[in-house]
């Protein structure tokens, strides 16, 4: 798309999805795009923010805003971070390089996929800036070992634990769309893929995209080297690897896909630097619910001792603004990201960035609030008329907490 084409229609996250949803062939869209089974935690994530709103006191004379935050020693710019996803260099060649750049330029953290089409090592020749690497337990621990290993030989300053995919789940826009194993383009298919001509002609020299972390003895397809991986994870991960890892990675060690109070606890107790509420995206386990509402009961359970982390549903500056107010030190986004890279590449993911970072300031400017440090749980309104702190959402993280 010509720059200034997209750049004219790319005023909000929302804007980015649809400009994508026209740039990409419906099954990579889709692919981005879907969730678990009937996508219920993938609905919930976004319209659970719908139901916090803020509460502004804009007589409090702000002038400057500061928009930083601390996180492990490193101060950020903006307390937005681009969270892991797998197979970024499909819908923009060496996706996540553009991704990372984007990053750096914003002053915020890439989280690297274990996924991604650019190996561990690339992207840390190519790329400067903060880093973190996102892993799983493998049934092979001598090969969750060497992940971990490569990722502190090249820089990246924080590991990532994805508990939450152990098993994969299920998307059925993938199933419907033939994006299956093994890949199946029908007549339906193949028309599709033209329409996308860009993208067709970005990527002809990338039919060879893979994931680039893994040494798979045959060549083998993106897609049948996904269902590979799937073998790969080890279902029976518990508590006891959590504490190994701890012991072999001497940097900051998070682990992402906490909901349950219990978790956090244990978290902290096993020596964990971190936690990132998610549910995934709605990706994996369908029903569970909105990171939002997940957030209040782990922080309450964390109770400050380890920085809580938040990702799904994230959209607007006005969304960050209420995970930070409910306890989160920063937020992740997925989708997002995946969205402005599809139009336009590293400059996409910028614009993406730069709205987060204009819509934040704008929400702390009218809110009243002088900083990030300034919003607290006195912010937020319950939709339908009560201040947050005695709702239903809080009332449930209490009782998880409770029956913990
Ligand atoms: C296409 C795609 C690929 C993803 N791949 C990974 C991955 O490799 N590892 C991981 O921990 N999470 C992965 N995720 C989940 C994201 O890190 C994040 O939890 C989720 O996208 C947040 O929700 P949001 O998309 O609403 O921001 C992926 C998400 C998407 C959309």
């Amino acid at each position: 798309m010509a720059a200034e084409r997209w750049r004219r229609k790319a005023h909000s996250v929302a804007d980015l999805r649809r400009l994508a949803r026209r740039a990409l062939p419906r099954m990579v869209f889709d692919f981005c795009d879907g969730g678990a089974g009937d996508e219920r935690t993938l609905r919930r994530n976004e319209a659970a923010f719908a139901e916090i709103e803020l509460l502004p006191e804009p007589l409090n004379g702000t002038t400057g805003r500061d928009l930083s935050v601390e996180l492990f020693g490193r101060r950020l710019a903006l307390p937005v971070l681009l969270g892991p996803t797998g197979m970024a260099g499909m819908l923009w060649p060496e996706g996540e390089l553009a991704a990372a750049r984007a990053a750096a330029a914003a002053g915020t953290v890439y989280v690297m996929s274990h996924g991604s089409t650019v190996a561990i090592e690339d992207l840390a020749e190519r790329h400067v800036g903060p880093r973190w690497f996102q892993t799983f337990m493998y049934r092979d621990r001598g090969l969750t070992r060497a992940m971990a290993e490569r990722a502190a030989a090249s820089g990246y300053q924080a590991l990532v634990l994805t508990v939450d995919n152990q098993v994969l789940g299920v998307r059925e826009r993938d199933l419907r769309n033939g994006f299956t194993i093994p890949p199946r383009i029908g007549p339906g298919g193949a028309l599709d893929v033209l329409r996308s001509v860009s993208w067709l002609w970005r990527m002809r020299r990338r039919r060879d995209v893979t994931f680039a972390n893994y040494a798979s003895g045959e060549r083998r397809d993106i897609l049948s080297l996904g269902a590979y991986i799937g073998t790969l994870l080890d279902p029976g991960a518990s508590w006891r690897d959590v504490e190994w890892l701890r012991g072999l990675w001497a940097g900051p060690l998070l682990l992402k896909g906490v909901l349950h109070p219990t978790e956090a606890r244990r978290a902290v107790a096993t020596g964990v630097d971190g936690v990132i509420v998610s549910n995934h995206g709605g990706r994996q386990l369908d029903d569970v619910p909105a990171a939002i509402e997940a957030l209040p009961g782990v922080v309450a359970a964390v109770d400050g001792q380890i920085p809580v982390l938040i990702d799904g549903g994230i959209r607007r500056g006005a969304d960050v603004v209420k995970a930070l107010a409910l306890g989160a030190r920063a937020c992740l986004i997925g989708r997002p990201h995946l969205w402005g890279l599809a139009v336009a590449g590293e400059a996409g993911v910028a614009r993406v960035l730069e709205i987060y970072r204009d819509e934040l300031d704008r929400v702390l400017a009218l809110g009243g609030w002088d900083g990030i440090a300034a919003v607290g749980r006195g912010a937020l309104w319950r939709r339908g008329g009560s201040p947050f702190g005695d709702g239903v959402r809080e009332a449930r993280g209490a009782a998880l907490v409770r029956a913990s």
